[in-house]
């Protein structure tokens, strides 16, 4: 893939967040993403490609989606798979709260595992952690190895994962280690890609959340040289059904990075909707949006960080 697309990807994040950022603390997650996934579509069909949509958003709560096969772009360039979240933390743009992202990730075609929209437990963390951890192992283990790789106690530690029942356990045995807890309504993928810098305080992300989610954050986690880890959580029997098809019919299986996305052809782009740790959020005044945005390359380890000065009276 051409190098120079990394561009055109963050123009898509950016414009996808300036839509959602009007939004913001309105209460209405429908008309965020609705407005965030309008703009991703119009931008992304500017550029030179024949990308097709494999990880889509919105089955689970049937938001407005970049449905799964729609075709994106020119339909003369590069073939490209491409995974979306026009709006990852809809409730957070609802709320005013921290950490919303506009967000895509794109691969050569038949490089991104199509997951479907259901659960996935997931680990992440960043480059000194990488190789050290195991999504079977148990909590306390995989603490202890992050400590050690990264020079800390544990109690020095960070755990950022979804505030959820399905995690009562899980934050127990966190707190018992002695870590301390980042306890998140929403927005794993900012979480995850959080891990793999220091300026965030977030060591190690844990839990279960979307599987479209987590293959987004595993092409950042492999572009940031770091760590993630899945396992589909079949539920029902549809579930199951799918996972067959997809030839998984080990449903134990650990996901590494290079079966979430082959090879490392490929690129990640997020936009700050709301502020976070890594990214601030969209800012107006007058005719000018000021967008942050973080683009990345598998392939070459380039992390850019963009700030985007637009002019939203010029923009079409
Ligand atoms: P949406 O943007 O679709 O609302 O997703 C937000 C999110 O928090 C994800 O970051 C996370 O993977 C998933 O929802 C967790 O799902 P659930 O809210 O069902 O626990």
């Amino acid at each position: 893939m051409d190098r120079n697309l990394s561009m055109e990807l963050v123009r898509v994040t950016e414009a996808a967040a300036l839509a959602a950022g009007r939004w913001m603390g309105r209460g209405k997650k429908e008309e965020a993403d609705d407005a965030a996934t309008q703009a991703m579509r119009e931008m992304f069909n500017s550029i030179q490609m024949k990308g097709t949509v494999v990880i889509g958003e919105g089955e689970m709560d049937e938001a407005p989606m970049l449905y799964i096969g729609e075709e994106l772009g020119t339909c003369d360039g590069v073939e490209v798979d491409i995974a979306v979240d026009p709006l990852e933390g809809t409730n957070i743009v609802a709320a005013g709260s921290w950490n919303a992202l506009a967000i895509i990730a794109v691969a050569e075609k038949g490089n991104l595992l199509h997951a479907p929209d259901m659960y996935m437990e997931k680990i992440a963390v960043g480059p000194e952690s990488a190789g050290k951890i195991d999504i079977n192992a148990p909590v306390i283990d995989n603490l202890k190895a992050v400590a050690t790789a990264k020079n800390k106690n544990i109690e020095d530690l960070v755990v950022a994962i979804l505030d959820r029942e399905r995690h009562e356990k899980m934050i127990q045995e966190i707190r018992q280690s002695g870590a301390r807890i980042k306890l998140m309504q929403d927005g794993d993928v900012a979480a995850a890609i959080n891990t793999a810098f220091d300026n965030t305080g977030v060591d190690i992300m844990l839990g279960s959340g979307g599987a479209p989610e987590g293959v987004i954050a595993a092409v950042a986690l492999k572009s940031l040289g770091g760590e993630f880890q899945g396992k589909l959580l079949q539920q029902t029997e549809e579930e199951k059904i799918r996972l067959n098809k997809m030839g998984i019919t080990d449903f134990n299986k650990v996901l590494f990075m290079d079966d979430i996305v082959k090879g490392d052809d490929a690129y990640f782009a997020a936009t700050g909707v709301t502020n976070g740790e890594l990214l601030r959020g969209v800012q107006y005044k007058g005719n000018i949006g000021t967008t942050h945005s973080v683009v990345m390359r598998a392939k070459t380890g380039t992390v850019r960080f963009i700030e985007g000065q637009h002019s939203l009276d010029q923009k079409r």
